[in-house]
């Protein structure tokens, strides 16, 4: 790989082993996937915050990297953690989780990340079109390539923190214009009729299309939050980082001789069968990815003069729900909780003896049943409303 004298210096390590070792694991990375050079990025957005997922082999990583003196050199934002202060008391959590949790952010701040515990950093620090990236978390990587025309590969979490200090990242992937072109041509043969239902289909499109880039045609009309889940439902049913809608492709025509599937009501009944169980549910979940502005908005619209009988999590970033005061004090009014810095996924749910969460989002479905045990129903937000102000059958 090409490096410039700077790049050199950095990876002979004349400027700390901290930033060495961040070298180091770049240009292996370059390597790997014959890179050629390593181009400067405008953020870096870390996961493996939660101390649920990242476990005590990332404590010792990450106390190796400051004692090395290393240290973020460009807008480096993290992802969710265990739990926001409300729910370390809900869930009555161990003394030991408590303060490993408390220890992986002490030492993520001593890097220089941004604690903004959000799988949608894009609300408070939005990139610019066209900008390059090293971002981790899939659903926030699929929004930043699709709906806002950034460049990033699907980091994993050492190789976005080592951007986060280098400001770098191999130049391979989809940081290439041709490697942004569509290679599978989805054509959507149904209309959903809520976002349940076309995120599901957005998981099918995800098992199908593997590595390639899915062109969608016949979605139209979608607003920003259902086009961040369908990108969510892409990216954990398989290894998508990146959709084209064909309806904002302008007049370019899908490429000849691409190959092309269906999704119709079948493949989406289907895949809501794997995922979903009709079970009734002891919490209801949404903000899987964290919601928007707009999502809060809704909520507090159908939560209005309603009372919640059964636990109702909403879980958001810190910047979106400081942004609306007034929309989170008319949801909560209702009993419903707007949670900060975590979810239900990456949180110890299972600690609170709940056998089945109700959930907008496949992801959730597709992760909670391994994360933590529980069974999953999936629900429309306005179902899971319902859901929540109903008494059930217990
Ligand atoms: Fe975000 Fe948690 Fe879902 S990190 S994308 S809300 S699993």
């Amino acid at each position: 790989m090409f490096l410039t004298r700077e790049e050199e210096k950095a990876l002979d390590g004349e400027y700390g082993p901290g930033l060495q070792l961040a070298m180091r694991i770049l240009v292996k990375l370059g390597d790997l996937f014959g890179a050629e050079r390593l181009l400067p990025v405008r953020s870096a957005h870390v996961s493996g915050i939660s101390y649920k997922t990242a476990g005590d082999a990332a404590i010792g990583f990450l106390e190796g990297l400051c004692e090395m003196g290393a240290r973020a050199s460009v807008l480096a934002t993290t992802n969710p953690c265990g739990f926001d202060k409300r729910l370390s008391g809900l869930l009555e959590l161990p003394d030991q989780i408590v303060s490993a949790q408390e220890k992986l952010l002490a030492l993520y701040r001593r890097l220089g990340l941004k604690m903004t515990l959000t799988c949608v950093p894009y609300y408070q620090f939005r990139p610019e079109r066209g900008s390059h990236l090293a971002w981790a978390e899939s659903s926030a990587v699929v929004y930043a390539n699709s709906v806002i025309g950034a460049f990033t590969n699907r980091e994993g979490a050492p190789s976005a923190l080592a951007a986060a200090i280098a400001g770098r990242t191999p130049d391979y992937g989809l940081h290439r214009p041709e490697n942004r072109q569509p290679g599978l041509l989805v054509d959507f043969s149904f209309r959903p009729r809520d976002e349940v239902e076309l995120w599901a289909a957005g998981f099918y499109v995800g098992q199908v299309a593997k590595n390639a880039v899915p062109l969608l045609r016949g979605l139209r009309g979608l607003s920003d939050w259902e086009l961040k889940g369908l990108g969510a439902a892409m990216a954990s049913g398989g290894m998508t980082a990146m959709f084209t809608l064909e309806e904002l492709s302008g007049s370019r025509r899908a490429p000849e001789g691409l190959e092309k599937v269906e999704v119709g009501r079948e493949e989406v009944t289907s895949t809501l069968e794997k995922l979903s169980s009709a079970e009734e549910p002891d919490l209801i979940f949404l903000g899987c990815s964290h919601c928007s502005r707009e999502e809060l908005a809704l909520l507090a619209e159908h939560l209005r003069g309603r009372e919640v009988r059964r636990p109702f999590w909403i879980c958001t970033s810190r910047h979106v729900r400081a942004s609306c005061p007034e929309l989170v004090r008319a949801i909560e009014a209702s009993g419903a909780l707007v949670i900060v810095d975590t979810c239900v996924v990456v949180s110890w749910v299972e600690k609170l003896g709940v056998d089945v969460v109700a959930t907008n989002s496949p992801k959730a479905a597709y992760y909670l049943p391994g994360l933590s045990g529980v069974r999953v129903r999936l629900a429309s937000l306005k179902e899971c409303v319902e859901l929540a102000s109903s008494k059930g059958a217990g």
